[in-house]
């Protein structure tokens, strides 16, 4: 307890504007990691047959990794999709694949996927499909038929079913994170429009990388708000680098609300994890139900040391995950 009130005191005199509600939100350091470590917008799963888990991460066709434990050695598998997409999109080139999004159904794994060109709203959500989920047995199925609109950029999907029916979550910036119902795992229904979930009214709308999941009672929106960036040369003010916020609903297609009451279609979002110690900037995040640990946060993060050193870019993005605790009905990240 007194360890923790001093370390409560050093956090509000420092720079973070962290330690918001109770000084119970200090935040702890991620759990181990061993072999390949690297990862950007990961998408975790552990597969059915033998328990062995897989990272996918944004890049060369997905690249794949696999380990025994969260923890590691973790080793780099290949490109899921070695030859890149079907979707072709003027000026990008297919077998940049980003932000992959895994599920499991009745035998079949499915990644959704989006190719895209940065900054923009020239952007598509794609869909494969394996088996076994080993680089190169992919089948890809091309676009899920998400039309265009002005309102959102066609990114970063994320599955989830609902009292039967499924849907996807997507969306960044623009007018932010909307839901839209599938009529298959391969092809949204033309049925309803998509609807908005979540959305910042501040600057340039800096929402994305929705992941929604269910616990209890509650379905719980998680999404990364800041400035992704590639962390090179200039950095975003101290508080807007990326992290992690959340919202709850009870029926997990509208009504998202913050700890604090806000409506999250209303600049609400109270934030689950942010720059800490070693960790600058949490994002990109997912939830795994893990067999044996249960709701496990898994993130991608800049190590500190590497932007002091001026920056290395995407190669430095480093995998995080902390065990998921809860208070109240809201998660907040355990030590390991
Ligand atoms: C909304 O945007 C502002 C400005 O970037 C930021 O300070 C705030 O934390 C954001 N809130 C959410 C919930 O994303």
């Amino acid at each position: 307890m007194v360890n923790l009130f001093l370390l409560c005191i050093a956090t509000l005199a420092s720079a973070y504007p962290a330690c918001d509600n109770s000084c119970a939100s200090a935040y702890p350091d991620p759990g181990p990691c061993t072999g390949n470590c690297w990862t950007h917008d990961p998408s975790m799963i552990q597969r059915e047959l033998d328990g062995i888990y897989f990272r996918f991460s944004t890049g060369y066709g997905v690249n794949t990794m696999v380990s025994p434990s969260l923890e590691g050695p973790w080793v780099d598998w290949g490109a899921a999709l070695p030859g890149g997409s079907s979707i072709q999109l003027e000026g990008v080139d297919s077998t940049d694949i980003w932000a992959p999004d895994l599920h499991y159904e009745d035998g079949i794994y499915y990644m959704y996927y989006v190719v895209s060109k940065l900054g923009t709203q020239t952007s598509e959500i794609g869909v494969a499909t394996s088996t076994t989920m080993e680089p190169g047995t992919w089948t890809d199925h091309g676009v899920i038929g998400l039309p265009p609109n002005d309102a959102y950029n066609r990114i970063d999907p994320n599955w989830i079913t609902i009292d039967g029916k499924q849907y996807l979550q997507f969306g960044s910036y623009w007018e932010d994170l909307f839901q839209v119902e599938l009529a298959s795992p391969l092809e949204v229904s033309t049925a309803n429009p998509p609807h908005q979930l979540a959305y910042n009214a501040s600057l340039n709308h800096r929402e994305e990388a929705s992941f929604l999941f269910q616990h209890g009672d509650y379905y719980y929106l998680l999404f990364s708000g800041g400035i992704a960036g590639g962390y090179t040369a200039t950095y975003p003010d101290p508080g807007e680098e990326y992290r992690i916020h959340m919202c709850r609903s009870t029926s997990g297609t509208g009504d998202f609300y913050d700890k604090a009451g806000t409506s999250c279609l209303e600049s609400g979002g109270t934030i689950l994890l942010e720059s800490h110690d070693q960790i600058y900037a949490p994002g990109g995040q997912g939830v795994l139900n893990d067999k044996a640990l249960g709701h496990v946060l898994y993130y991608q993060y800049y190590p500190l040391a590497a932007k002091e050193a001026g920056g290395e870019g995407d190669a430095a993005y480093t995998y995080g995950w902390n065990e998921l605790g809860w208070e109240d009905d809201w998660p907040y990240v355990k030590a390991t």
